[in-house]
C-alpha cells in the first residue's frame, strides 16, 4: 500500500517538473486551458479534500494548517496556480481555534443564535443580515466557505442537531436558508447547505437506512434544499452520512444529479460530510453521482479514483465535469481572489447583530396577567437554575463556536439595572466553579463528545432546599427560573432526561412558583434550549415563560431587553410543541432511547438497528397534528407580544404563475411592536390526500407604533401549490379553489380568502424510489 502510493506520488512530482516551466496559471477564463494541462493524478487529487496529502488520514478540526480548528481544505496544486481553499464549521459562526501556539493574538469568533433561533425571527431580512456578518468573518479568518446553513427537517424532538436546523416545515427552512446563502455569497464567501438529505436523527447516522416515499422526500425532506439552491444558488451542497432507501446519500446519482442539478439547476460542487468513507461506497461511484469533493480527504481516495480510470470503471468525463465545477468553486473564492484578510473582523458590529436577531427569534409562551415586562418596582430577583449562571449560547459538536465571551443572566440583567440576589448567585457561582472542576475530571476523552473541544456543556443542576427558595421569596420582587438543554452532533437526545424535565427541575419549578406565589410575586421560566421540552405538566406554574433557545453570545443581554420591554417579543415557533414526544408520529420509528449511541469506533460493530421507516409519512410537525386533530402544548408558529395585532382586508390574486397575498396589520395594543404572519393554504380536494393545511408564505412587519398599520404582500408561485404524484414522478397542481388562511399560529386564522386555480403538472425525474414497501400513515376513511 505504501509503496503504491510513493510510486504515484515519484510520477506525480516528474510529471510536474516536466511541465512546470510553461504549464498554464489558473485564471477565471482560462479553466479549459488548466484542465487540459492537468495530469489524471492532478485531477484525482483535486478531487479529494486537501487533507489528503500522502502522509496520512486526516482529523477532522486539524486538517487545515494555515488556519487551525478550521474542518478542511480543498487540495493545492501549485505547478497550475490551484491554491488550496478553507472549509470552516458553521453554522452559527466561523468555528476555528480560538488560540495558537506560539501566538498571543486571539482568534474567537461572533457567537450568533442558533439555527432554530434565526428562523423563530420568520424574519428573511435578519437572517440576510446574519449571512453578511459571517460572510465577513470567513474572509476575515483567511476561511473560504462556511459550512452551513443546517437544513435538515425537525422531524422529531429528540434530533440531537435540531438547534443546527430551522424547523419542521420546508418553506420555513428554505426561505431563512436563501435568506442565509445570500448575505454570505454577497461578501464574497462560500456556503455548503447541508447536510443532504433526509438526515433528521443522529444514531447511526453513518450507516442508517432512511426509509422514505418519493412523495414526502420531494414534499419535506428535500423541499427547503430546492428552496434555497432554486433562490440562492449556494456555491457548495454537502452530501449526507446515511442512506436513502438503500442507497447512501454521498454515492446517490439521483439525488445529486438528477435531483439536485437536472430537476433544480444546481450549478456548484458537491462535498461530502466529513467522518471517513461509507462501507461498502467506492469513491468511484461517488465521482460517477456528482459529488466533486471527497472530505476530508484520504490518500487511498485519490489513488481509487486514478484506478477506477485507468481500469475503465470510471469515465474520465466524468472526473472532468467533476473537476471543472471544482475549478469554477476554486476561481470564486476569497483566497484565490487574494483578499487581504486582517484576522481582525468588526466582532462589535457583530455582537449588536446577534443581540438584535436574538431579540427577534425569543418566543414568548406564557404571560399571564401582562406578568411581563417587568414593572420598574422589579428591581431585584431571584435566579434559580445552573442555566442561569452557565448559560449556553449554542450547542456542541461542530455547531459549536469559539466565542470570545458569553453574556449570562446576571450580567445581562445588572446591565439592565436589574440585581439579582447575592446570596443565591454566590452560591451558584460556587456550584457552577464545583460542577465545571467536576466536568473535567469526569470527562472521558475516549468519548470525542466528551472532549472539550465540542464546546460548551450542561452541567447538573444544583438541589436548592425548600427553606432557601422561602427565604428568597421574601428578598426578591420575582423568580427567573432558566431551564437549560444541550444537545449536539453525534448524539440524539433522551426522551426522559432531555426532553422532559428531570424530577429535580420539576420540583424546583414547583417549589420556587409555591413560596413566590404565597408572596404575591411571579415567576418567569425561560428555556435556554435548542429544542423542543416538555411543557404541559409545569406550564401552570409559571406565570410567564420565554423561550431563549441558544441566542449567541450576547444571551443575557438579549433577555433582559424582553424582561425589561426594551424590546417586544416578535419570536414564534418554528416547530409544534407537542403534549409529549410519543405524540409524533415519528418517535415510534425513532431510534430507541436505549439503543447504543453513535460512536467513531464502534460505528460499524453496533448492530441492532439499521434503518429508519418513515411511516408517518407527509405527516410530519403541524402537518400531523393538525390533519389528525391532536392536542399540542404550543402550535406551530406560535408566540406572544407585548402588543396586540388585527388582521384585515385580505386579499390573493394571481398574475401569471405569481399568487400575491396581502393583509392590513394593525397594531391595537400600547406597544410598539412586529407581527409574523402566516399564510397556510387548504387545496380543493384532489386525486392525493393532503394535510388539512400547509405554510406556503409568510412575512413579517416592520415595528408598527400603536394604532398604525401595513399592508404586508407576501409572494408564491403557483407551483408552490403542487403535490408530488409519486405515479407521474410528477409535481401535479389540481385545478379549483384554494383556500388562503392568513394567521398568527397554526392555530390561530385571522382572515381567509379563496383563489381559483388552474391545474398543471410538472414532470420530474423519477427518483430514490423506495426498495421496500413502507406502510406510510394516511387519514381514516369516512363513509
Ligand atoms: C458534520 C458536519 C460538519 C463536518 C466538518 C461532520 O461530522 O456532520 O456538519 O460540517 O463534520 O466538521
Amino acid at each position: 500500500m505504501k509503496k503504491s502510493i510513493t510510486l504515484i506520488l515519484c510520477g506525480f512530482l516528474m510529471e510536474m517538473n516536466i511541465s512546470a516551466q510553461n504549464a498554464p496559471q489558473l485564471r477565471t477564463d482560462n479553466i479549459d486551458e488548466v484542465m487540459k494541462a492537468m495530469t489524471l493524478e492532478e485531477k484525482a487529487t483535486l478531487l479529494v479534500g486537501g487533507a489528503n496529502n500522502f502522509f496520512g488520514d486526516a482529523v477532522v478540526g486539524s486538517s487545515a494548517e494555515r488556519v487551525p480548528g478550521a474542518a478542511g481544505t480543498t487540495a493545492a496544486i501549485p505547478r497550475l496556480g490551484i491554491p488550496s481553499t478553507i472549509l470552516t464549521d458553521g453554522p452559527a459562526g466561523v468555528r476555528i481555534n480560538p488560540t495558537r501556539k506560539g501566538d498571543s493574538k486571539t482568534y474567537y469568533a461572533t457567537g450568533f443564535p442558533i439555527g432554530t433561533a434565526i428562523a423563530s425571527t420568520w424574519n428573511t431580512a435578519l437572517a440576510e443580515e446574519i449571512g453578511h456578518a459571517i460572510g465577513k468573518e470567513v474572509k476575515e479568518y483567511h476561511c473560504d466557505v462556511i459550512l452551513g446553513p443546517g437544513m435538515n427537517l425537525h422531524r422529531n424532538p429528540l434530533c440531537g442537531r435540531n438547534f443546527e436546523y430551522y424547523s419542521e416545515d420546508p418553506v420555513v427552512t428554505g426561505k431563512i436558508a436563501a435568506a442565509y446563502v445570500k448575505g454570505v455569497q454577497a461578501e464574497g464567501a462560500g456556503t455548503s447547505i447541508k447536510h443532504f438529505a433526509v438526515n433528521s436523527q443522529e444514531t447511526k447516522r453513518t450507516s442508517v437506512d432512511e426509509r422514505v416515499s418519493q412523495r414526502a422526500a420531494r414534499e419535506l425532506y428535500l423541499k427547503g434544499f430546492e428552496i434555497a439552491v432554486r433562490e440562492s444558488q449556494p456555491w457548495t451542497v454537502m452530501s449526507s452520512y446515511n442512506i436513502i432507501n438503500g442507497q447512501f446519500a454521498q454515492g446517490s446519482h439521483d439525488l445529486l444529479t438528477k435531483i439536485l442539478r437536472d430537476d433544480w439547476g444546481f450549478q456548484g460542487i458537491v462535498m461530502t460530510d466529513w467522518i471517513g468513507t461509507r462501507d461498502g461506497l467506492p469513491t468511484t461511484t461517488e465521482v460517477q453521482a456528482g459529488n466533486d469533493l471527497m472530505e476530508p480527504g484520504q490518500p487511498k481516495q485519490v489513488k481509487e479514483i486514478v484506478e477506477g480510470v485507468n481500469s475503465g470503471v470510471l469515465s474520465i468525463a466524468d472526473v472532468d465535469r467533476n473537476v471543472r465545477r471544482m475549478l469554477e468553486y476554486i476561481v470564486k473564492t476569497p483566497t484565490f481572489k487574494q483578499y487581504p484578510a486582517n484576522d481582525t473582523p468588526d466582532l462589535n458590529a457583530h455582537s449588536a447583530i446577534t443581540r438584535q436577531v436574538a431579540n427577534e427569534g425569543i418566543v414568548l409562551l406564557k404571560n399571564s396577567g401582562n406578568t411581563l415586562p417587568f414593572s420598574a418596582s422589579i428591581n431585584t430577583v431571584s435566579l434559580f437554575g445552573i442555566s442561569s449562571y452557565e448559560f449556553m449560547s449554542g450547542g456542541t459538536g461542530s455547531g459549536c463556536v469559539h466565542t470570545p465571551y458569553v453574556v449570562d443572566m446576571v450580567r445581562g440583567l445588572e446591565n439592565a439595572g436589574i440585581q439579582t440576589t447575592k446570596e443565591l448567585t454566590e452560591i451558584y457561582r460556587k456550584y457552577a466553579e464545583f460542577a465545571k472542576l467536576k466536568f473535567e475530571a469526569d470527562r472521558d476523552p475516549a468519548k470525542w463528545f466528551q472532549r472539550s473541544e465540542f464546546g460548551q456543556q450542561k452541567y447538573p443542576e444544583m438541589e436548592v432546599s425548600a427553606r432557601c427558595v422561602m427565604k428568597e421569596a421574601k428578598q426578591a420582587a420575582a423568580a427567573i427560573i432558566t431551564i437549560g438543554r444541550q444537545a449536539g452532533e453525534g448524539i440524539d437526545r433522551d426522551i426522559n432526561t432531555e426532553f422532559c424535565l428531570t424530577e429535580q427541575e420539576r420540583q424546583m419549578i414547583m417549589d420556587v412558583s409555591n413560596y413566590f406565589h404565597q408572596e404575591g410575586k411571579p415567576v418567569i421560566v425561560i428555556i435556554n434550549s435548542g429544542s423542543v421540552v416538555e411543557t404541559a405538566s409545569w406550564k401552570n406554574y409559571a406565570d410567564a415563560i420565554i423561550v431563549a433557545w441558544q441566542p449567541g453570545e450576547e444571551g443575557g443581554n438579549s433577555l433582559a431587553d424582553i424582561l425589561t420591554g426594551k424590546a417586544n417579543p416578535s419570536g414564534k415557533l418554528t416547530m409544534t410543541w407537542p403534549l409529549a414526544a410519543t405524540d409524533h408520529p415519528s418517535t415510534r420509528n425513532f431510534p430507541d432511547i436505549n439503543m447504543p449511541i453513535y460512536n467513531y469506533s464502534e460505528s460499524s460493530r453496533v448492530s441492532g438497528y439499521h434503518f429508519t421507516n418513515h411511516e408517518e409519512d407527509i405527516y410530519v410537525g403541524y402537518r400531523y397534528f393538525d390533519t389528525f386533530g391532536k392536542e399540542v402544548s404550543y402550535p406551530f408558529g406560535f408566540g406572544l407580544s407585548y402588543t396586540t395585532f388585527e388582521y384585515s382586508k385580505p386579499a390573493v390574486t394571481i398574475k401569471g404563475e405569481e399568487i400575491e397575498v396581502s393583509v392590513s396589520v394593525k397594531n391595537t395594543g400600547s406597544r410598539a411592536g412586529k407581527e409574523a404572519v402566516q399564510v397556510y393554504v387548504t387545496a380543493p380536494k384532489g386525486t392525493l390526500e393532503k394535510p388539512k393545511k400547509e405554510l406556503k408564505a409568510f412575512g413579517k412587519t416592520r415595528e408598527l407604533q400603536p394604532g398604525e398599520s401595513e399592508t404586508l404582500k407576501m409572494y408564491l408561485q403557483r407551483r408552490d401549490l403542487a403535490s408530488f404524484d409519486e405515479s407521474q414522478s410528477a409535481w401535479v397542481v389540481d385545478e379549483g379553489t384554494y383556500q388562503f388562511l392568513i394567521a398568527a399560529s397554526a392555530a390561530d386564522i385571522r382572515c381567509s380568502a379563496p383563489l381559483k386555480v388552474s391545474g398543471m403538472t410538472e414532470k420530474t425525474s423519477n427518483a430514490l424510489a423506495p426498495k421496500t414497501e413502507i406502510k406510510v400513515l394516511r387519514l381514516p376513511k369516512m363513509n
